[in-house]
C-alpha cells in the first residue's frame, strides 16, 4: 500500500495540474540596476549549511524513497547534489523504519558523501509509535546532518489513509530536539508556517524552519486526486501562507534561520527569497522531472538555476549573498 502511494505521489507530482495556479513570487519585483559596477565573473554564490560549504544556497527538497523507482530518483538527486556541492534531502523514512528491506532505497549518503544531507520523518509519526529511537535511526541510516520533521495536517486530512492525530505533538518534538546529536529542522509541505507556529517551534529549540509555503506543489490537489474528490482539492488548493509572505514573517524571529521553499521555480525566485530574508532556497518539483531521467539532467537543472541566480545578482549589483540580502524587493503595484 505504502509503496503504491509513493509511486502515485511521484506520478501525480509530475503532473503540472498539481501545481498552484500562480506563482506567489510574481507579486514581488526588484529594481533593475543598469549600472551594477561589477564584472559578471565577480558574482559569487558561496554559502554554507550545517557547517558544510555549499557552492550556492540551494537544497533539493525532501521527496522520496521506498521503491526501486524512488531509489533511482534518490540516487540521481544525490549524485547531482554532490557533483555541484548543494544540499539534498531524502523523503519520509517511515517505510524504511517499518520495513528494513526498503532502507537501501533511501541510501543517499553513498552517492553524496560530502554535502549536507537531510533525514526526514512526518512529525505526526511521534503520535503513531515513533519516538526518539526511530528519529535517531532515521538519521543514522543515512548519516544525515540534520533531521527534518514535516508538519502536514492538510495533506493528512485529505489523504485517504491520512494520520490525523495531531494533538500534543510539540512536547514530543521537543524531546527529539533535546535527544538528537544533529539539529532538527521543521517544515510544512506546501501550506507554510505561521509566525505563531514558528515561535512555538523556536521555543523548543528548533533553529531552522523551512517555509514550504503555498505557490508550488499542492498536496491538497495530489491527495484529493488520490481520494477521487477533486472538489476538495480545489477548495484547499491555495490554503496556507504564500512563500514570500512566510519568509518575511519568519525572518523577524531572531533565533531562526529561514529556508525558503514552496513554489520556487528558477533563479529569480531564489534571488527574491534571499532578498526577502531566507538563508537558503529549496525546491522539490523543479528537480523531480530531471531526476526521472538522469543524473546529468539534474546537474543541468542545478547549473541552470545557479546561472539564473547569478544573472539576477549581476543585474542587481549584488556581488555576493551578503549584498543580495541588502537588495530591496518590492510588492508589485497592481
Ligand atoms: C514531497 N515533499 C515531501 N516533503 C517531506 O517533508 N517529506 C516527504 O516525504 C515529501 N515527499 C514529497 C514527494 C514529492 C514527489 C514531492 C514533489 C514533494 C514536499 C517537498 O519537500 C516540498 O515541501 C513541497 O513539494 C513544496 O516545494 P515545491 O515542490 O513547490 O518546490
Amino acid at each position: 500500500m505504502s509503496r503504491d502511494r509513493k509511486q502515485e505521489h511521484i506520478d501525480l507530482a509530475l503532473d503540472r495540474s498539481m501545481q498552484a495556479d500562480r506563482s506567489a513570487f510574481d507579486a514581488w519585483t526588484f529594481d533593475h540596476n543598469a549600472l551594477p559596477e561589477l564584472d559578471f565573473d565577480e558574482v559569487e554564490t558561496h554559502s554554507e549549511m550545517l557547517g558544510k560549504p555549499l557552492t550556492s544556497p540551494l537544497l533539493i527538497s525532501c521527496m522520496t524513497g521506498g521503491t526501486d523507482g524512488a531509489f533511482a530518483i534518490n540516487r540521481r538527486l544525490a549524485e547531482a547534489a554532490e557533483e555541484r556541492g548543494i544540499a539534498v534531502g531524502v523523503g519520509s523514512q517511515r517505510q524504511a523504519l517499518e520495513d528494513e528491506e526498503t532502507a537501501a532505497t533511501f541510501e543517499m549518503r553513498k552517492y553524496a558523501p560530502t554535502v549536507p544531507l537531510l533525514a526526514n520523518l512526518g512529525a505526526v509519526q511521534l503520535n503513531y509509535g515513533f519516538g526518539v529511537d526511530e528519529c535517531r535511526r532515521a538519521v543514522d541510516m543515512i548519516e544525515a546532518d540534520a533531521l527534518v520533521l514535516h508538519l502536514n495536517p492538510l495533506q493528512e486530512a485529505i489523504q485517504p489513509e491520512g494520520q490525523l492525530r495531531f494533538a500534543s505533538l510539540l512536547p514530543k518534538m521537543a524531546e527529539v530536539v533535546e535527544a538528537l546529536d544533529v539539529p532538527v529542522i521543521a517544515k510544512e509541505v506546501g501550506s507554510g508556517i505561521s509566525p505563531a507556529t514558528a515561535r512555538q517551534l523556536s521555543h523548543i529549540g528548533i533553529r531552522i524552519l523551512d517555509t514550504a509555503g503555498t505557490g508550488g506543489t499542492s498536496w491538497a490537489r495530489i491527495e484529493a486526486a488520490r481520494a477521487k474528490d477533486l472538489d476538495l482539492g480545489e477548495l484547499f488548493a491555495d490554503w496556507g501562507i504564500p512563500t514570500p509572505e512566510c519568509i518575511r514573517e519568519l525572518r523577524e524571529l531572531p533565533e531562526i534561520d529561514v529556508l525558503a521553499s514552496g513554489g520556487l521555480r528558477h533563479g529569480i525566485d531564489v534571488a527574491k527569497s534571499l532578498a526577502l530574508g531566507a538563508r537558503w532556497a529549496g525546491m522539490a518539483y523543479p528537480f523531480l522531472e530531471p531526476a526521472t531521467q538522469s543524473t546529468e539532467a539534474v546537474v543541468a537543472k542545478i547549473d541552470r538555476i545557479q546561472h539564473e541566480l547569478r544573472i539576477a545578482m549581476f543585474c542587481l549589483g549584488a556581488r555576493d549573498l551578503a549584498a543580495l540580502e541588502q537588495v530591496q524587493v518590492r510588492r508589485r503595484q497592481e
